[in-house]
């Protein structure tokens, strides 16, 4: 389906919708069914928030492998980016600023904009400042058995950006665990646009262990891209090679974890990853990217139209202590440092302050933004 035909179908379901329905309660989750059952998951408006994501181990046992509170109300008043899309521009722009066109570190020529900033004592936006789209309540579209669609209006100016921003998701289960997830949008002025899904997981629903020394993962990306202390791109990349960023070949969390310890690699005395890697190839139609556990069996193939990717494990969860969901070993044990793994398929990061980068973040009117992901689970033995 083109983007406009997407748009245009959400708009007339949408002024349908809100004609006969009151809007749904944006924290009361929806439940989509894969048709052979071997899937299930909960999402909710508030964020288009993804709260619980079931499939079956290796021994045909279900396991919730989506991080997230019982408490739906924490989404609102803790936070912590658990499942939610973000947006309009994902992880950080430098100093909350960037011209358009882009221009290195926002030096110009060009408008000069300026976000809202939410990190660092106020020297970066992250995810697309104060009131990004993981903290606004989606409008729910359509709900079948086994999709959900939802759509935001983020208006000309919200938090700085120009322009207003008009964004669909849709996510659906199909048959064999498979997960699709679609993400269109259009804006009346020239603005960047990134969006991503902010899932953490947890592979073994914290079933064997309360680490990652189970999980694996592989993916072909020779480089990643370099930051400062604060996780702001330095405008360079980093060659992967002899370190613990090398993914090319099957590595195991817990070990890399442990060997980034000391190289500040996710920031100043920060030990794990929070990093954007590239990947080498760019296949849209075949899996780039694969994580496996080898105590549930439970493994991960991300197919997706996006060139990079972002991996945080869960370095700073433990501040503040989020009580884990009943399913997940909870409610008296909390999610640990490193014990969780956000999987974030994207574009180059500040990519709008890094005009040497190859690619172009800027949409409007004319370039509509597009962001397609399926995840497909099966099991290993
Ligand atoms: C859920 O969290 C909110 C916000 O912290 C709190 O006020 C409320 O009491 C909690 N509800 C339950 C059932 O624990
Ligand atoms: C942008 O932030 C950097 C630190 O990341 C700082 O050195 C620089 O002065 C800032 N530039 C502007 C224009 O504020
Ligand atoms: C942009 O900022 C980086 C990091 O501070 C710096 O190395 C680079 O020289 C700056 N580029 C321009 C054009 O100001
Ligand atoms: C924020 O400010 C406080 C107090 O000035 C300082 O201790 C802290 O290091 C700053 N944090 C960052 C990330 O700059
Ligand atoms: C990092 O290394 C230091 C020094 O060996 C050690 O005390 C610390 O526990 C390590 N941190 C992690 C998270 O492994």
């Amino acid at each position: 389906m083109s983007s406009k035909y997407w748009i245009l179908a959400a708009l007339v379901l949408n002024a349908g919708a809100s004609l006969v329905t009151p809007p749904a309660d944006p924290l009361v989750p929806l439940e989509i069914n894969a048709p052979d059952g071997s899937a299930k998951a909960h999402i909710m408006p508030f964020g288009a928030t993804t709260t619980n994501f079931w499939v079956k181990d290796k021994n045909g046992k279900f396991r919730d492998i989506i991080i997230g509170y019982d408490n739906k109300t924490l989404y609102e008043t803790q936070g912590g980016y658990f499942g939610p899309v973000v947006g309009r521009y994902a992880n950080r722009i430098r100093n909350g600023t960037f011209t358009i066109p882009v221009s290195a570190n926002a030096t110009g020529p060009g408008k000069k904009f300026q976000i809202v900033e939410n990190e660092n004592n106020g020297t970066d936006t992250l995810h697309g400042g104060l009131i990004g789209y993981d903290k606004r309540p989606w409008t729910l579209v359509k709900h079948t058995a086994n999709s959900v669609l939802f759509s935001l209006t983020d208006p000309n100016g919200d938090q700085g950006f120009p322009g207003t921003v008009f964004t669909m998701v849709q996510y659906t289960l199909e048959s064999k665990s498979t997960w699709k997830i679609s993400m269109h949008a259009t804006a009346t002025e020239l603005t960047p646009i990134m969006l991503s899904c902010h899932h953490f997981w947890n592979l073994e629903a914290y079933e064997e262990s309360e680490d990652l020394s189970g999980h694996w993962a592989q993916f072909p990306s020779s480089k990643f891209i370099a930051t400062n202390g604060n996780l702001i791109p330095n405008g360079l990349t980093t060659d992967v090679t002899g370190t613990a960023m090398d993914f090319r070949q099957p590595r195991n969390f817990a070990q890399g974890i442990a060997e980034t310890n000391g190289t500040q690699v996710c920031g100043t005395g920060c030990v794990g990853y929070d990093n954007a890697w590239v990947y080498d190839k760019h296949d849209a139609s075949k899996p780039v990217f694969s994580m496996w556990n080898t105590n549930s069996g439970i493994k991960l193939d991300v197919t997706t139209d996006q060139v990079a990717l972002q991996i945080y494990s869960c370095n700073g969860v433990e501040n503040p202590p989020a009580a884990r969901k009943v399913d997940q070993g909870g409610p008296d044990k909390i999610y640990l440092d490193h014990s969780c793994l956000v999987i974030e398929q994207e574009s180059w990061i500040d990519g709008i302050n890094n005009p040497q980068f190859p690619v172009d973040q800027i949409f409007g009117p004319l370039r509509p933004y597009t962001w397609e992901s399926s995840y497909q689970f099966s099991v290993i033995h």
